[in-house]
């Protein structure tokens, strides 16, 4: 169910595990079957999937997704790449478990805008999934906490450690990146691994990294109510980053070359919050920018990231 590679063990750690949802081959099944369930939204016409796409690592390529009565939102949908080790769930972390996270896109109004009783009824009623729970969870009364619950076994299970970047970094294969990927690797632990750690690509907390204003949205401080904690984001993956555009928490950059040109030489130094001391190199970059050769081995080192293993494995497409 969850094979990882010991390179994963050892200098990631393993994945935790609720002690009360341990992760069975039952309930990751069952859980696979909900998260590609449309019977969970109101008219039946949308999934978790809907909006998390696995050829684009289960993020939405639409900027903002559209909920069921055609609502578009103002987030983009996140990757689910690898979150059994995140503590801090979308965009602005107000959620700390994958199961709790599992029960808000259900009854959203601009997203599936269903109720729980109901999903629970269909589910109930419908002839094969009293049985499922039954072998997931020993009882074949459906409640929507055995629902989230076993989303979020499915959810753990969706690892991907199989890039070329793993081949070369963890595997010791020293062919599987070119020179110019290698670059573009010295230039991203210079100036990213402060919050996009190698590993996971991430250190799961949530920071400013400094976006040109407008920036609309306060993040993390409209959960908090801080002003300490304006426009603070949760540090995503960049796991797949090369199949999971448009980026950043409003879209704002269609491409990686947006998205390097913008951490260059327009890191708003201003902004409240603003992390300058994961970004002071950055911030002072010789000449205030990266050259357009430095661009390219960046994103040449990103696309490394991209496990098509992951992006195509038949365990985690609809039952
Ligand atoms: C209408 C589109 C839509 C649907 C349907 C949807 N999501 Fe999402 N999902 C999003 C958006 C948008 C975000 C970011 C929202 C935010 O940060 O406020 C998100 C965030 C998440 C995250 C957080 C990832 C992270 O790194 O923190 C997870 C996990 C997730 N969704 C799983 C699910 C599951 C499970 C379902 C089905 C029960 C689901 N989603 C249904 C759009 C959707
Ligand atoms: C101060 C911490 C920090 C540093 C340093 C940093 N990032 Fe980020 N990164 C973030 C945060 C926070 C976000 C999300 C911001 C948001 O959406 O508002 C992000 C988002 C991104 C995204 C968009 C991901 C997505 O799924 O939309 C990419 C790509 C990215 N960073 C690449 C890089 C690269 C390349 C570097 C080095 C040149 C870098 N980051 C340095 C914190 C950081």
């Amino acid at each position: 169910m969850l094979d990882l590679p010991q390179w994963v063990l050892d200098s990631i750690g393993p994945m935790p595990m609720p002690v009360d949802n341990p992760l069975t081959v039952e309930g990751v099944a069952l859980g696979r079957r909900l998260f590609h369930e449309k019977m969970l939204s109101d008219d039946g016409t949308m999934s978790c999937a809907s909006c998390h796409l696995q050829e684009h690592g289960f993020s939405d390529p639409d900027a903002f997704s559209t909920g069921t009565d055609g609502s578009v939102g103002d987030r983009n949908a996140m990757a689910v790449i690898n979150l059994g080790w995140s503590e801090n769930l979308f965009w602005d972390g107000r959620r700390h478990s994958l199961e709790g996270q599992a029960h808000d896109p259900v009854t959203n109004p601009i997203e599936m805008r269903n109720t729980w009783p109901t999903v629970v009824d269909r589910l109930q009623n419908d002839p094969l999934y009293p049985d499922l729970f039954q072998a997931a969870f020993g009882t074949s009364a459906v409640d929507s906490d055995l629902v989230v619950m076993a989303i979020a076994q499915f959810e753990r299970t969706m690892v991907s450690f199989d890039s070329r970047f793993d081949r070369f970094y963890y595997g010791g294969d020293s062919s599987a990146l070119d020179q110019m990927e290698l670059d573009g690797m010295a230039l991203f632990e210079r100036h990213c691994t402060q919050c996009h750690d190698l590993g996971l690509f991430t250190d799961d907390d949530l920071r400013n990294n400094g976006l040109p204003f407008p920036v609309t949205d306060s993040g993390l401080a409209a959960v908090t109510g801080l002003s300490t904690d304006l426009y603070k984001f949760k540090v995503p993956t960049l796991r797949n980053i090369s199949m999971t555009a448009p980026y950043m928490h409003d879209s704002r950059f269609p491409t990686l070359f947006d998205v390097v040109t913008f951490y260059g030489g327009h890191v708003d130094a201003n902004s409240p919050n603003v992390d300058t001391t994961n970004l002071t190199g950055l911030l002072h970059l010789p000449n205030g920018n990266f050259t357009w050769e430095e661009k390219d081995r960046l994103i040449a080192f990103l696309n490394t990231l991209t496990d098509s293993t992951f992006l195509t494995d038949a365990r985690f497409t609809a039952p």
